[in-house]
């Protein structure tokens, strides 16, 4: 019988009196995409804002992304194509509104980019050159150097954020837990507990916080994420009450490099977009008849084909065929090249070995389309959320974009929110148990081997229930054992995130999008709602799915290929 999840409010026993404090009108945690965004509009509202980075402010997703930004920039293209894309892409859970929302931001959010300075790749005649990714109709991927995006999104948000006197970043700070006014359910956030290696704990208070402390792909032995990705945040917000939804929904990028030694370093689906092609051993195409658009079929589709083919034939990897571009892969994908070539892989005469790995985490925290979470003060937006907008399953290059657009939203609710003024006092708790008996390297990796196993591309009620298992016995005595350093802390939310991963993918008995089930193959419609987690309980709450109106005059049924006005 599972028990509620992680039911231990805070993390590391502290004593107040002891601690330096600081003041900010907003406190934004992460210094991504959404955080940046967010931080901006905390700026320009005239309220001073501090930004947590918990290494250097360029070290984030982000950072790492490689696509693009998905926008309706073409004028043959159109939000409401964009919108349509993600929702046939969500398989049936995408909040509808809120899909519409993102995409009909999009082109204003790139207008205001490209005033910032932001360098997108063109075409020869100065018009903005528009890649196609999986599950797009329409050439709509907004990218940098092919497939360096990430890197200079970070460059540019950083640039403006830098440019504001009252936004103040503070590197190698890592957000511990949040601190709210009292231990009563529903009561304000008001502030942070940080740690800094050489300032030690620190509690930072604030009107309000915005959460944006990115996913939990890193929970996953394969993956394509930075090492901060390891759910802490999410976790962090559930302990302070938040709901936490979709969380059994883990995308799966099909195409990492698939090299012994290497990281596994992303094969952009862009890639694909200019005409690369998924091959099996013998070089026979696998995506041919499983989905009408192809190699390009929606991630979740390539991802579980490639699956298939991997069990069917006991290969370790497929291969992704790209000796065919156009000028070779060097001349639109100078990244992935380079990356090829630390490897002795020549892309323009082999076929470059990939492999399926944890890309994004579509669950997280839940909020409304401000941001607004259900914890009065603190906001959210980003990976760590769940906006609704990705469904079972997020469109390509649609994540940069959501943290762009819920980001601004996030910084300007947390900006005109009003301050509790409650400021707890700090109780010290004695600390129990014996610290530093445990091997936490290996916990971890233990860890991130059965969430692979167990809890990765294909799943069963057998090997969930087994991983349940591990993590509630690791849980059980690391709790104890990890209260006085950093590492501790973060193994502690690990294991909280974990825990909400598994028990999501638990309850939902059908296969959707990026969730499948061995032991129940098939979509089933009575599962066309959302699951939501609260601290304390064992079930999940079961949210309805919000859709557009169907007699909405700007609305074309998914799939008729009839672009709207
Ligand atoms: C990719 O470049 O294939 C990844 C883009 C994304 O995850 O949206």
């Amino acid at each position: 019988m599972p028990s509620p999840i992680d039911d231990r409010r805070y993390l590391v026993p502290f004593r107040s009196a002891l601690l330096p404090q600081l003041f900010a009108d907003v406190l934004v945690i992460g210094s991504g995409a959404a955080g940046l965004r967010a931080a901006t509009v905390v700026a320009e509202a005239g309220r001073e804002v501090v930004v947590l980075s918990s290494r250097e402010a360029t070290h984030s997703s982000t950072n790492w992304a490689q696509g693009g930004i998905a926008a309706a920039m073409d004028a043959a293209d159109h939000p409401e194509a964009h919108a349509r894309d993600t929702i046939e892409a969500g398989a049936g859970l995408c909040d509808e509104p809120r899909v519409r929302l993102l995409c009909e931001a999009a082109p204003g959010e790139m207008d205001r980019l490209l005033e910032w300075g932001m360098r997108f790749d063109r075409e020869a005649d100065g018009g903005l050159s528009l890649g196609r990714e999986g599950g797009h109709r329409h050439n709509r991927i907004l990218h940098t150097d092919g497939a360096a995006t990430g890197q200079a999104l970070s460059s540019c948000l950083l640039a403006r954020a830098r440019s504001y006197e009252h936004l103040r970043i503070f590197e190698s700070c890592t957000a511990i837990d949040l601190l709210t006014a009292d231990e009563a359910p529903g009561a304000p956030v008001t502030g942070v507990l940080t740690h800094h290696p050489r300032h030690g704990l620190q509690v930072i208070w604030a009107a309000s916080v915005v959460l944006a402390g990115g996913g939990a792909g890193r929970l996953f032995r394969e993956t394509t994420n930075p090492a901060t990705a390891t759910g802490e945040s999410m976790a962090m917000a559930f302990r302070a009450g938040a709901v936490v939804a979709d969380t059994e929904f883990v995308q799966f990028h099909p195409t990492t490099l698939y090299v012994a030694g290497s990281g596994r370093a992303l094969m952009s689906e862009a890639v694909r977009g200019e005409g690369g092609r998924l091959l099996d051993r013998r070089g026979l195409p696998i995506m041919d008849g499983v989905h009408e658009l192809g190699d390009l079929a929606p991630r979740d589709v390539v991802t579980a084909q490639i699956a298939k083919v991997l069990a069917e034939t006991g290969d370790p990897c497929v291969y992704l065929d790209a000796t065919r571009l156009p000028g070779g892969l060097a001349s639109r994908f100078p990244t992935l090249a380079a990356a090829l070539a630390e490897f002795d892989i020549d892309p323009d005469a082999t076929p470059i070995p990939v492999h399926p790995a944890a890309h994004y985490t579509i669950g997280g925290v839940a909020t409304d389309e401000d941001g607004a979470t259900s914890v009065p003060g603190l906001f959210a937006c980003g990976e760590v959320t769940a906006t609704g907008v990705h469904g079972a399953n997020r469109l390509a290059s649609n994540s940069l974009l959501e943290g762009l657009v819920f980001g601004a939203r996030a910084g300007a609710a947390a900006a005109a929110a009003e301050d509790s003024g409650r400021r707890p006092r700090l109780v010290a708790e004695a600390p129990q148990g014996r610290a530093g008996e445990l091997d936490l390297v290996d916990v971890r990796a233990s860890l991130r081997s059965a969430m692979w196993r167990n809890v990765g591309i294909e799943r069963d009620g057998g090997k969930l229930g087994d991983a349940l298992e591990m993590i509630d016995f690791w849980g059980r005595y690391c709790l104890d054992k990890t209260f006085d350093d950093p590492d501790g802390w973060r193994m502690q939310g690990m294991l909280a995130a974990a825990r909400l991963i598994v028990r999501g993918a638990m309850v939902r008995t059908e296969s959707r999008g990026t969730h499948r089930r061995a032991d129940h193959p098939d979509r089933n419609p009575g599962f066309e709602v959302r699951f939501a987690w609260r601290r304390g309980r064992v079930d999940p709450e079961v949210l309805p799915v919000a859709r557009l109106a169907d007699d909405d005059p700007n609305v074309t049924p998914v799939g008729d290929g009839v672009v709207n006005a």
